[in-house]
């Protein structure tokens, strides 16, 4: 009998009215083993059953793994859990070459003869902490086994290919280390918003993309609720939020974007859940009643109305493609009168301009996809100001709190990558972004490929004024900027 079983029996066992403060777990273990459905299904319909240390489908019979991570258990559910496994450890074993190579490309530096005593100490703090990181995101992800798992590889990408295993990994120390006022500034424009909303509690609570989980840590101590269910693609923030969970320490090194001085080009930082506020603990939710789900948001795997309240923070405007399917798959996870808070940015990451909604536009959206707003604001935040770096940013938030009014039909076409990654037996269609591209790579290749040790800059842009009809002085720059962006590209 595993330990959730324990505790299920040892409830059972309770006389009926004397529940009191366990009641809560009781409550919120049952609704544990309901919200979860299958994402390979990926309709809400089809509920995953415990069995050992997996869950399976018992619909279409997929399995999916349970992981031990800080002593919580973490569910693996994406809709093919092993290509999701092969996808992490390729990423994970990228994450490692790349600081491999920024650890050579330092120790080659340091060997140099004329290298002044100032820079050297600069290069010397950063080789050690490049070393030490390499070793701390091994060991934080350690719980999955990331490097040994995952058989298959595959075209069915699951994330774009910028997306790794460090990606937003400012938004840890943040979260957990600089204690800044950033994280109480986000509360506070979200408890506003709920106060405008006359919104009191949560119930269940699941947030979308929710990262290190700092923002969602800050709200369970101050709304009551019977469960919160963080909900992320990146095993790191996963690990993360389980450590910070259980009250563990993560040493973890942050590299400002601009350094301030010498110690600041790599700070060690102390990632941990002390409390600003004074409420530490407090609202420390059991096992039973938090849990962290691993997935994609293309396959969520929860069951229809399982959740009271959904939050997104920063997450509608990094999800690709239009804001509709979105909309939709929201509208799915909450019952009527449910609850919806967003917070964040609009429109980073959609390639397409049909899809880079305004904020009048999102509002419009909500309307027709199901949802009534009952508040929303903007707010000027700062934004990931790391205190060691001289880069500040500010951001103007846009939030809204809204109610579901009313049920949207899913669409059966939910494909967002295109049909030749699905299928690589399928034409790559032609247009005009490969052309530009190809061009682009050619004129590169052929520079490059001139390079012979005797053709000088001048010699080599006249070729291509001519194959290009380019003036000598744009052939000129063409060649310049190819050469010098190649000299400073460290080789390894
Ligand atoms: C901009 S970050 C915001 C993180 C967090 N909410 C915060 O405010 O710090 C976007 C988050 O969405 C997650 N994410 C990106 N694509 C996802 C997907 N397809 N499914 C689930 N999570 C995703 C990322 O891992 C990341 O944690």
């Amino acid at each position: 009998m595993n330990a959730i079983e324990n505790q299920e029996s040892a409830h059972l066992d309770t006389p009926p009215g004397v529940f009191d403060s366990s009641s809560l777990d009781r409550q919120a273990y049952l609704f544990s083993q309901s919200y979860l459905a299958c994402p390979t299904c990926n309709d809400g319909s089809a509920p995953l059953i415990r069995i050992g240390d997996e869950y399976e489908c018992a619909n279409c019979r997929s399995t999916f793994p349970l992981l031990n991570c800080s002593n919580r258990e973490v569910a693996w559910l994406f809709a093919n859990a092993d290509t999701a496994f092969a996808e992490w450890r390729d990423r994970y074993l990228s994450c490692l070459k790349h600081l491999e190579e920024e650890v050579c490309v330092l120790e080659r530096r340091l060997k140099l003869q004329n290298v002044n005593k100032l820079t050297r100490v600069r290069l010397r703090h950063l080789l050690s902490a490049k070393q030490a990181y390499a070793k701390q995101i091994a060991e934080i992800v350690a719980p999955f086994n990331l490097a040994g798992r995952g058989s298959s590889t595959t075209n069915d990408l699951l994330l774009s290919r910028n997306h790794g295993l460090t990606s937003y990994i400012t938004n840890v120390f943040r979260d957990w280390a600089w204690h800044n006022g950033e994280l109480e500034v986000m509360f506070n424009v979200i408890s506003k918003l709920l106060d405008e909303a006359k919104v009191k509690r949560f119930g269940k609570l699941l947030t979308l993309g929710s990262g290190p989980g700092g923002l969602t840590s800050r709200l369970e101590q101050f709304y009551p609720l019977d469960a919160s269910i963080r909900f992320d693609i990146s095993p790191l923030f996963a690990a993360i939020d389980c450590a910070m969970a259980t009250d563990q320490q993560v040493q973890l090194y942050e590299f400002p974007i601009a350094p301030l001085d010498t110690p600041s080009t790599a700070v060690l930082r102390s990632c941990q859940d002390t409390d600003d506020c004074g409420v530490k603990n407090l609202s420390k939710l059991s096992k039973q009643q938090s849990a962290f789900v691993l997935g994609d948001m293309h396959n969520l795997p929860f069951t229809n109305a399982a959740f009271d309240t959904v939050l997104t923070p920063w997450l509608i405007d990094i999800l690709p493609g239009a804001l509709d399917r979105w909309l939709i798959k929201i509208n799915r996870l909450l019952p009527m009168g449910g609850t919806w808070i967003n917070t964040g940015s609009l429109n980073f990451e959609a390639s397409d301009p049909l899809n880079r909604y305004s904020a009048e536009e999102t509002m419009d959206l909500l309307q027709q996809y199901g949802f009534k707003v009952q508040a929303h604001s903007f707010a000027n935040i700062p934004y990931l100001q790391s205190p060691a770096s001289a880069h500040r940013r500010m951001e103007r938030v846009f939030s809204f709190c809204a109610a579901k009014v009313k049920e949207v039909e899913p669409r059966c076409e939910d494909v967002v990558r295109p049909n030749w990654q699905l299928d690589p037996t399928a034409p790559v269609p032609k247009n005009s972004a490969w052309q530009y591209a190809c061009s682009q790579h050619l004129i590169r290749a052929q520079v490059l490929g001139a390079v012979d040790g005797r053709r000088s800059v001048a010699r080599i842009s006249m070729a291509l004024s001519k194959q290009y009809e380019l003036s000598n002085t744009a052939a000129r720059n063409v060649v310049d900027s190819i050469l010098q962006q190649t000299m400073e590209k460290p080789k390894y």
